[in-house]
């Protein structure tokens, strides 16, 4: 059986805690690379310096995991540099927060040359090598220049803009072109994809043999939409475990019976979430009824620190919520708890489970897995709502959830008041039709699905279509 290669930024290696602090999507990463015997490669999470600069490997449950060091200026460059103010940007649409730096592109590249370098000395020939995120995009091309005829593919967790918004990015071709060396380009959802390959008809005048496969010189790449899901059902129990924890039941005691509204984001500013506050502050000026009744808490661990325009956001995003607690606040009641901290997996289930409803209003998001896990959580005789930004990948799949405008705080205040007030049979029937659909498409068929895809020869049977069912309306 080949052996499978995922490779991205980040590497999830098992920790003492047995994995407590680990997202849905790196636990069903490692599980699959277990029935695959495979092997993780990605940056260690250190920074050393030059001279001391190592790349290890430790074995677990039947998985390699091969990590390297990044140099100050690699870390500097090519994750706080290029992939971080310059990628992640204009990937979510935000051109007026890309900072172009040659130097920064000049240390992403080197960064992805040094990755192939580490792979090509453990690289099988028939390794599938699966490649993850936008910190990697050119490392196909670098790993055919070293000689790999290897089936890789490449899945982009983010969302891929149209390419009116794209070609601002300074020397685009370059970059994006070089997607072409992998076999399958992977997105989350069709909008994406058709993004992408529009960018190479139009942009590019890529001949292709049909909408999703696109020859270049002599490669053929395939695209498709792989929308990532959450372990639905694995889920739902993990839940019903915690809602009874300790943990949950002195938060819910704290809160004193009253509802409790949750939103869960790394702190980014894709994630809306000073919007998201001014929206809450919206609904207590326009329905006082809920004054005193209800409280919003949103956990958001710090992300990115170094950079600029997330220090600018940590500010102000504290401020927004300091003044909507000023004004409203009561000495015996909070409207808003704001903690910059992260919680184990199962803490927020059963969170998620205990919550009236959550807000997921990202301005933009390739898929946003707690709306996933949000739906997961619920106890479908007593669910709660999910509120759920039309900007979400997640939202192709969730047309039952309340899709707002986050861009409208006004109209996300009412939204919250429809949520809170939305009679029980409404409750159930949305989210009987929202679990019945992220069931249908667990995380457990995702891995499956894309390597399955990836090891088609090109022109062979089409691509799964793992797309959701229905599409939301424009
Ligand atoms: C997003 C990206 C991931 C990234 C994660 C956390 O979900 O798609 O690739 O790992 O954010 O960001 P960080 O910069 O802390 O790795």
């Amino acid at each position: 059986m080949a052996r499978i290669v995922v490779v991205s930024n980040r590497v999830s290696v098992p920790s003492a805690d047995g994995g407590a602090r680990a997202g849905g999507l790196e636990v069903a990463l490692r599980s699959f690379l277990k029935r695959n015997h495979g092997l993780w490669f990605g940056w260690s999470g250190k920074v050393a310096a030059k001279s001391e600069m190592a790349t290890r490997s430790v074995e677990h449950a039947g998985v390699t995991y091969l990590t390297t060091d990044l140099s100050r200026a690699d870390y500097q460059e090519y994750y706080n540099g290029f992939a971080n103010r310059m990628l992640w940007p204009i990937l979510h649409y935000r051109l007026d927060l890309a900072e172009y730096s040659s130097l920064d592109l000049t240390g992403y590249m080197r960064v992805n040359d040094h990755f192939a370098d580490q792979l090509h000395k453990v690289l099988r020939p028939d390794d599938i090598v699966w490649v993850h995120d936008y910190h990697l995009i050119p490392l196909a091309k670098a790993l055919r220049d070293r000689g790999h005829q290897n089936r890789i593919g490449f899945f982009l967790h983010i969302p891929f803009p149209p390419p009116e918004l794209l070609t601002a990015l300074p020397k685009h071709e370059r970059l994006i072109l070089s997607l072409c060396h992998y076999d399958l380009v992977g997105f989350q959802t069709e909008n994406d994809a058709d993004n992408f390959a529009r960018y190479l008809s139009k942009e590019c005048n890529m001949p292709s043999r049909d909408p999703r496969t696109f020859t270049a010189g002599n490669r053929t790449v395939r695209l498709g939409a792989f929308p990532v899901g959450v372990e639905t059902a694995e889920f739902n129990r993990l839940a019903r475990r915690t809602a009874r924890s300790s943990f949950v039941r002195e938060v819910l005691t704290s809160l004193s019976e009253r509802a409790m509204i949750i939103g869960v984001d790394r702190l980014d500013y894709s994630k809306g979430i000073g919007l998201r506050v001014e929206a809450f502050e919206r609904f207590l000026a326009d329905h006082p009824q809920w004054r005193g009744a209800v409280t919003y808490l949103q956990i958001t661990p710090k992300s990115r620190s170094e950079i600029r325009e997330y220090a600018a956001m940590e500010r102000q995003i504290s401020e927004t919520v300091g003044r909507v607690n000023g004004r409203y606040g009561e000495a015996s009641w909070t409207p808003i708890r704001y903690v910059n901290r992260a919680y184990s997996r199962s803490a927020l289930a059963g969170l998620y489970r205990s919550s009236r409803a959550a807000l997921v209003t990202p301005l933009r998001d390739g898929m946003n897995l707690v709306a996933k896990e949000y739906v997961s959580s619920q106890d479908p005789d007593d669910p709660g709502v999910l509120i759920l930004s039309r900007f979400a990948g997640a939202a192709m799949e969730c047309e039952a959830a309340l899709l707002v405008n986050p861009y409208d705080p006004e109209a996300v205040g009412t939204t919250i008041a429809q949520a809170l007030a939305m009679p029980i049979e409404e409750r159930r029937g949305r989210h009987g039709e929202l679990f019945r659909v992220l069931s249908e498409n667990d995380i457990k068929f995702w891995g499956e699905r894309f390597v399955e895809a990836l090891k088609n020869p090109a022109g062979e049977p089409a691509l799964p279509n793992p797309a959701p069912r229905r599409r939301m309306s424009a």
